[in-house]
């Protein structure tokens, strides 16, 4: 079975092909990301612009390098929550019109079911339930996926995103956006004892909260301005991701070690971050658990992991009719994603 993919929830512009969920015939990208860069992050009024003036290219070459054209696919999966509102709806409409003029199954996948199917398209074996830290530039969960269309969200961040603490971080240090890789790479020059960042605490045993710590980074580097010290940027690079990534670690493996998960995942733009993944590979090895992490390539947004998870949902019969709505909120367990939309 054929799908096409196609995600616009921020901005990146995606259109893919993935066959049975697992294999990619094609997948392209143009992204907005530099020209986000000169105002430090997403603007969402550049992003549907931007979204509507690469979609058909985008879809078109995806298509072309599948070797396909619209009439021999299966379905068409967009992603329609969540994520800006202008951004997703520039997707929902280009596929609904696609849908409808090819006479397709049009189905709806939710952005961050989408980052999780990212793994099945790197591990051809591996299969629910398993245990898996969404981590993303809007979102940080700890979830349970107990089959491919069924999750629980055992632990949240309380208030900023694991992404949006990179991305916020890098901003006050100035390294431009998207912050994640940026901060990564500043790091790689710096100590992680530099300085002492805190643990911020947070009710809930799987639940993190990071606006705390980016608020000491804010301080630290305030506080050195005044007093008319250097900041050591490569050691706050390095300790805000050693700290970050300690606490995310943590969570997950306690939420592991409690669930008994003998599989641990990882998904999400923050799920390439390497000292996160090599922190995940080595405290999953003393709980004698399988790590599965999704390629580099794929832990950012992109149209594959969408058509993949497209798959399932069309499996499950989760078909939308032709007034499907963009949504910029919507849990990832949300009950109205148990039926047709
Ligand atoms: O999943 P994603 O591409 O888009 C959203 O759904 O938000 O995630 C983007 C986020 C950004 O905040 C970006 O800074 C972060 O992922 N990110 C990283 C890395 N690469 C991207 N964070 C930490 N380390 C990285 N290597
Ligand atoms: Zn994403």
């Amino acid at each position: 079975m054929k799908i096409l993919g196609i995600e616009t929830s921020c901005d990146d512009t995606c259109a893919a092909v993935v066959e049975d969920g697992r294999h990619i015939l094609s997948s392209c990208i143009a992204t907005s990301a530099a020209e986000q860069n000169l105002y430090g992050g997403v603007v969402p009024e550049i992003a549907s612009r931007r979204h509507i003036e690469h979609i058909s290219q985008v879809t078109r070459r995806a298509l072309d390098e599948a070797g396909l054209c619209a009439n021999q696919l299966d379905a068409v999966a967009v992603t329609f929550a969540p994520g800006l509102i202008g951004a997703l709806l520039v997707g929902v409409n280009f596929a609904k019109s696609l849908a409808f003029a090819s006479q397709k199954a049009l189905v709806p996948v939710h952005h961050l079911r989408g980052h999780i199917a990212a793994l099945y398209l790197t591990h051809p074996q591996l299969e629910p339930p398993f245990l898996c830290l969404v981590a993303s530039g809007g979102h940080s969960h700890i979830v349970q996926v107990a089959s491919y269309t069924q999750f629980h969200v055992l632990g949240r961040t309380v208030d900023d995103a694991a992404g949006e603490a990179f991305d916020k971080v890098a901003r006050t240090l100035g390294l431009g956006y998207p912050g994640g890789p940026a901060v990564a790479k500043a790091a790689q020059g710096g100590s992680k004892t530099a300085y002492r960042l805190p643990t911020p605490h947070v009710d809930g045993p799987y639940n993190v909260s990071f606006s705390g710590l980016k608020t000491a980074v804010l301080n630290a580097v305030n506080h050195a301005k005044q007093a008319g010290e250097e900041v050591d940027i490569p050691g706050m690079a390095a300790s805000f991701q050693y700290r970050i990534t300690e606490i995310l670690c943590e969570k997950l493996l306690a939420a592991a070690r409690d669930t008994g998960a003998t599989r641990i995942c990882i998904a999400g733009g923050v799920g390439a971050n390497k000292v996160l993944r090599s922190k995940v590979e080595e405290g999953a090895k003393s709980l004698g658990a399988q790590v599965f992490l999704p390629e580099l390539s794929l832990c950012g947004d992109n149209a594959a992991m969408v058509a993949a998870q497209g798959y399932y949902e069309f499996q499950a019969g989760h078909i939308a009719h032709a007034g499907l709505n963009g949504l910029p909120t919507l849990g990832i367990d949300d009950k109205s994603l148990d039926s047709p939309l």
